[in-house]
């Protein structure tokens, strides 16, 4: 295609102007038409330069100048095109990546305190508040903390081992947190204001009331001129507390080897408010503790003065609290370690 005037040159470059246009807008890829064009060897606009050498001398300016136009157009026209690309990539990737912010997110799931650990948490609130502090004791204890020094004599039915896990002669599973009560008088002196929750241990089947292993709450206060009188308002205030103002307290007599006089306490049934139903067995009354005034014998174990000092004493499940608490049938729930249970709470 060899070309000897301007009219030629013109033809050619509007032909080649065309078939540019109509290549962009068949939209190949930029670096093809890149190709085509201005490609070193067969570019077509290369190639029309190349072919000004061959246009007479006093044309060459004007159609250098047309080529040359052309060749900026194309140039642009190309920058455009792939400006454009770019642009369309970046959507196509924005959209693929799209993130919806309005989803909910992943939840991680957090644990939380087991209801039998809320319910030590807030009893030991409300004794806290009265002024008593928290001890602590061994669960592999001795039968003389266990028994003897509570005024349990040898041959007493609690200790039948029926009841209790002996590890030997002398140690067994801690029957219940009283032995606490003469742990601490062994090592503090009077007044004394104390709780001590912990693991007690007996030989029960485990069935919907009863586990071989359950928590107490010990309470011990002792003190000169302690009466029945603040042994029966500290356990009413602290009942009232833990359940509802409107809850009445009765004090029934009972008999407990290291109290004297001893009670079990009872509150009007928190589900039918007295009037009778399956939990308080249609009595109108559940009992929640045992209790009484430190019998002057435990005093003498720990070398307390008993003609100057009185103490009162008392005794809770915590898994009992917690059932009527949570309205929770089955003891053997809190042991389970099913969340479905365990995220109520
Ligand atoms: N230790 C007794 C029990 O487990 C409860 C109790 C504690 C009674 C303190 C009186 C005083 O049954």
């Amino acid at each position: 295609m060899l070309c000897y005037g301007v009219e030629m040159l013109d033809e050619q470059i509007e032909r080649i102007r065309n078939e540019f246009e109509s290549d962009t807008q068949r939209a190949r890829s930029p670096q093809d038409l890149h190709n085509k064009y201005l490609g070193r060897k067969s570019g077509l606009v290369t190639l029309l330069l190349k072919q000004l050498q061959q246009v007479p001398a006093a044309e060459k300016p004007n159609a250098g100048k047309r080529i040359n136009e052309l060749k900026l157009e194309v140039e642009a026209g190309l920058d455009r095109l792939e400006s454009e690309a770019a642009a369309q990539a970046l959507a196509v990737r924005l959209e693929s990546e799209r993130v919806d912010v309005t989803l909910p997110g992943n939840r991680r799931p957090a644990g939380h305190a087991h209801p039998l650990t809320l319910v030590r948490s807030e009893i030991e609130e409300i004794f806290s508040f009265m002024g008593y502090s928290v001890e602590d004791g061994p669960e592999i204890e001795s039968a003389f903390y266990n028994f003897e020094a509570l005024n349990i004599p040898e041959h007493h039915p609690a200790r039948d081992s029926q009841d209790t896990f002996y590890i030997s002669d002398s140690l067994l599973l801690r029957t219940h947190t009283s032995p606490v009560q003469i742990r601490t008088m062994q090592k503090q002196r009077p007044p004394l204001r104390i709780i001590c929750p912990g693991k007690v241990y007996r030989r029960d089947n485990p069935d919907a009331t009863h586990s071989p292993a359950f928590q107490q709450i010990e309470g011990l206060a002792v003190d000169e001129g302690l009466t029945f009188r603040d042994f029966k308002g500290t356990l009413e205030f602290f009942l009232k507390s833990f359940f509802s103002q409107k809850t009445r307290v009765r004090f029934r007599p009972s008999y407990f080897a290291f109290t004297e006089p001893s009670a079990e306490v009872d509150i009007s049934c928190i589900f039918c408010s007295g009037a009778g139903c399956r939990v308080c067995k249609a009595s109108g009354w559940v009992e929640m503790l045992g209790a009484g005034m430190v019998d002057p014998a435990v005093f003498r174990y720990v070398d307390y003065d008993p003609e100057k000092l009185a103490g009162f004493a008392f005794g809770l499940g915590i898994e009992r609290f917690a059932m009527l608490k949570y309205s929770v049938n089955n003891i053997q729930h809190f042991y389970d370690s099913d969340l479905r249970f365990l995220e109520q709470f």
